[in-house]
């Protein structure tokens, strides 16, 4: 029998970090496999790209539920059909009550588009260009009741450049999120995590990684 951790991925759009980790999950020694997708939208792009990779997809419209508890009652009851492990939500736009949330307390992964705590929400790209910041980023965190907190399993941070647009720095820090959830996935399906007064705690890296630097150094 397999060892690897089941993985449901839920979405609502394009579906391009649920690729990542599809991609990810055909390595012969990647510690999850991805069992299922469940989109909340019919129209959602991924659903496409999980098809066509051999995924199972499920298709829960939130709109034919009078409530936002039946809706996610259905989702558990998906997610236990495939046997599902650990949730990864990859722009999944539907907010989730503390019900679901409990169920899948440190089960459940979610990737966001800035280097959390920072900027939680929406426009996140155009909101640090706003302030000026040097360094942006996303970040993979488990989730719990209030949006985008929740213990963070790992982070990449991008260096934003002069002249650089939403649009730009989104294109990099997408670059980013590809990268970045198919390794915080690993860590957790693989054990080399564990959560603790909702902090991570990781064994110490085997190598000092580099600071980044933004603007570089060099002059
Ligand atoms: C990503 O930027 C992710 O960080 C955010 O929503 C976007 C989803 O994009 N939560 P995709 O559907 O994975 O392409």
């Amino acid at each position: 029998m397999s060892s690897k951790k089941r993985i449901g991925i839920l979405i609502s759009g394009r579906g391009s970090n649920m690729a990542s980790l599809i991609e990810a999950a055909h390595a012969h020694d990647y510690p999850a496999e991805i069992v299922t997708v469940i989109s909340n939208r019919p129209t959602a792009g991924g659903l496409a790209i999980a098809r066509d990779a051999g995924i199972p997809t499920v298709v829960i419209d939130h709109k034919d539920f009078a409530t936002r508890m039946a809706f996610e009652a259905k989702m558990h009851q998906a997610l236990l059909d495939a046997g599902v492990e650990l949730i990864c939500s990859a722009g999944f736009m539907r907010m989730l009550t503390g019900g679901f949330v409990d169920r899948w307390r440190n089960r459940q992964l979610n990737i966001h588009p800035s280097l959390l705590p920072a900027y939680p929400g929406l426009d996140t790209h155009a909101r640090a260009l706003r302030d000026g910041v040097r360094i942006h980023g996303c970040t993979v965190h488990f989730v719990r009741l209030e949006m985008d907190t929740g213990p963070i399993i790992a982070q990449a941070g991008v260096a934003v450049l002069p002249g650089d647009t939403p649009e730009t720095l989104a294109a990099r820090v997408l670059d980013a999120e590809h990268r970045l959830y198919p390794h915080a996935l690993r860590l957790v399906a693989s054990g080399a995590v564990r959560v603790t007064n909702d902090i991570l705690e990781t064994a110490p890296p085997t190598d000092t990684p580099a600071a980044l630097f933004s603007p570089p150094l060099r002059p």
